[in-house]
């Protein structure tokens, strides 16, 4: 972790500590409250999952893995108020095939993340949304977030059994779009109004989507592992009908890691919407 990055872009250049690179972004200050960001690791042919063996499934590919991307997703989850997940990710960790727990992490290794957002003045840990539209949420999988305010986001006609199900376990359900899908800007209104000022969506292509779709989105940061990796059955950043006109991004930065992961490197760019 000690090893440098280089700066490639804006330049000039220069040699930067990986540790810290993030987390001094201020993202819980922007004056376009709430600011909505998103990160991802892909591959250079853009895998940013693959399927499991019987493809029902699907995670992280474990080649992209890296521990110095993690450290950067871990910073970004310190500036964050609330984190976006999915209905996925909790059915995923009920069978033991989420990547971790969410952050920010309790290991040893991100304590000055921890302390650092406590002496900025934001909870312990970030609160947690969760959009579905199945509402199949595992309540058994949300235990070990009870300490967090944990919202789930859903649309008007999403089965109300389910909803009282949740309800009755003492779950927040908001309502936000109307069919069983969330409206990205229905839900960011609501979200602000609830006082969320640094919202960090860290689900998968839906989610992403749902969010470009209604312009919400303020950030992206995004690891670009150098490595090929084929593959039949993956996910990209984003899935849903075509963007009509493309969502141009400018880029704000960019970074080469060398070091990770091993044999290969990447690249840390960060991207904001062209207005
Ligand atoms: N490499 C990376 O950086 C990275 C980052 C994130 C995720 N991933 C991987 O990408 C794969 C897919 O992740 P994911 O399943 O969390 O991604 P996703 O495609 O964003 O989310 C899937 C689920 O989220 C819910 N959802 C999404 N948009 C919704 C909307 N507008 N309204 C209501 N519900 C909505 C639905 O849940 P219900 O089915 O409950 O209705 C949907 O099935 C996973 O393998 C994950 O590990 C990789």
């Amino acid at each position: 972790m000690q090893k440098p990055v280089t700066r490639l872009y804006p330049v000039p250049g220069g040699q930067h500590p990986l540790e810290g690179l993030y987390l001094q972004h201020q993202l819980h200050r922007q004056p376009a409250a709430p600011f909505v960001y998103s990160n991802f690791i892909t591959s250079l042919d853009g895998r940013i999952s693959l399927g499991n063996n019987d493809n029902t499934t699907h995670t992280v590919p474990p080649a992209t893995v890296n521990p110095r991307d993690w450290r950067l997703y871990q910073e970004l989850a310190g500036q964050s108020d609330l984190l976006i997940t999915s209905g996925r990710y909790f059915r995923q960790s009920l069978i033991g095939e989420a990547q971790d727990q969410l952050p920010v992490g309790s290991q040893d290794e991100f304590t000055d993340i921890r302390e650092w957002r406590v002496a900025q003045g934001l909870s312990a840990q970030p609160d947690i949304a969760i959009l579905s539209g199945s509402l199949d949420i595992p309540i058994a999988a949300l235990e070990p977030y009870r300490h967090r305010r944990i919202l789930v986001i859903t649309g008007e006609a999403s089965d109300q059994s389910r909803v009282d199900a949740l309800q009755l376990a003492g779950i927040e359900v908001i309502r936000a779009g109307s069919g069983t899908w969330v409206d990205g800007r229905l839900m960011i209104a609501q979200l602000a109004t609830l006082g969320y000022r640094s919202i960090y969506a860290i689900a998968g292509p839906a989610v992403f989507y749902t969010l470009l779709e209604a312009n919400v989105i303020n950030r992206l940061y995004l690891t670009i592992a150098q490595q090929l990796l084929g593959g039949e059955v993956f996910d990209t950043l984003t899935r849903g009908p075509l963007l009509t006109p493309a969502r141009g991004m400018e880029l704000v930065s960019l970074y080469h890691d060398p070091y990770a992961p091993a044999g290969a490197g990447q690249l840390l760019g960060i991207f904001e919407p062209r207005n």
